[in-house]
């Protein structure tokens, strides 16, 4: 009889491998190992046995059935992943089409900046981080100490979302709320850009989008100063547009940074590019990501990418960069 359960359980492995898709590993762990299969047919002739045989059958049907347990357990394992494998084979998008044509497209320009700013600054030893879009007040607002009453939050005209009940968020004016993410999330030092698609309630004109992208630089660390500053500033701005590019900064106000400034960059022809915003992270805005001020200072900046990438490209009018007419969007 072992000798028969032998040759049955090497029969059922045989049956168990071959079996080329999970139905019909079900159907033969049913045949195997199930109510009708040879082993519990031997099983139950196993009580006509004397009791020494009976023991040692016993033990060999056991022994089996973990066996082919195993068996089925590895094939059904192979299956699935072959099965998984399969399926994402066919669901596969192939997103790299369109830009493997010729003339079938390429990034926006707007994209093309990001990219090409992104490289600049991972050169400079940066990490990128993101942001969400939908912003809630602490984040967009309050840590960034905006007081709740502060005029500077009519700076930034917002589009508020309402969520039911007094319960509201706010498309993010600007990328700095992401440097709260990255404060509240790691400890310095940090040095990072933030790039992304921020919204402003307000009329669209040649300067100005009510949807566009701002690129945010924080670097947060021990001995950080002024001159670390205006440093970055202007070795972006000669990596992104050349040589003959230089900058400079102008006092200003912003709640975030202490003291703040605006930066604007000369093209060679001498004439000026208002950009943006910077300033050295005001020690509340330190506080309140749980940075301790004493210990570590830092610098942010923050300016408008629209504006930079239609500069480089001569595109007077910042409305064209929504546009989706081909004929200008093949230009670049
Ligand atoms: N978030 C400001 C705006 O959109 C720009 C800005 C100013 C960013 C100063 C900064 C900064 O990081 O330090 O108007």
């Amino acid at each position: 009889m072992i000798e028969d359960i032998r040759a049955t359980t090497s029969e059922a492995e045989r049956l168990v491998d071959a079996a080329s898709t999970l139905d019909e590993l079900a159907r033969v762990d049913r045949e195997v190992l199930g109510k009708g299969s040879a082993l519990t047919g031997f099983k139950r002739q196993m009580g006509g046995l004397e009791p020494d045989a009976r023991r040692e059958v016993g033990a060999a049907l056991n022994e089996a059935r973990a066996a082919l347990e195993a068996a089925v357990a590895a094939r059904r394992a192979a299956l699935a992943a072959t099965a998984q494998r399969e399926q994402a084979e066919a669901e596969r998008l192939d997103l790299t089409e369109v830009r493997a044509g010729r003339d079938a497209g390429h990034l926006h320009l707007v994209t093309q900046a990001i990219e090409e700013l992104e490289d600049v600054f991972v050169g400079l030893g940066f990490t990128v981080a993101e942001g969400p879009e939908v912003e809630d007040d602490w984040h967009n607002f309050t840590a960034l100490n905006f007081g709740e009453y502060h005029p500077a939050r009519d700076m930034q005209d917002t589009f508020f979302v309402g969520l039911g009940g007094d319960r509201e968020v706010v498309m993010r004016t600007h990328t700095s709320p992401v440097q709260i993410r990255v404060m509240e999330e790691q400890a310095p030092p940090i040095y990072s850009v933030m790039p992304g698609r921020v919204y402003r309630n307000e009329a669209t004109d040649a300067t100005h989008l009510a949807v566009f992208h701002q690129l945010e630089c924080l670097v947060v660390d021990r001995g950080i100063t002024f001159g670390h500053l205006a440093g970055t500033i202007d070795r972006f701005t000669k990596a992104y547009f050349g040589p003959g590019w230089t900058s400079r900064l102008r006092p200003s106000y912003f709640p975030f940074t202490e003291p703040s400034a605006e930066f604007d960059l000369q093209r060679p022809d001498g004439t000026w590019l208002e950009l943006g915003g910077c300033g050295m992270v005001h020690p509340n805005v330190l506080a309140n990501c749980g940075i301790d001020p004493e210990e570590f200072s830092g610098f942010a900046f923050g300016f408008g990418l629209d504006r930079l990438a239609a500069t480089r490209h001569g595109v007077t009018d910042l409305r064209e960069l929504a546009s989706t007419d081909i004929r200008f969007l093949e230009q670049f």
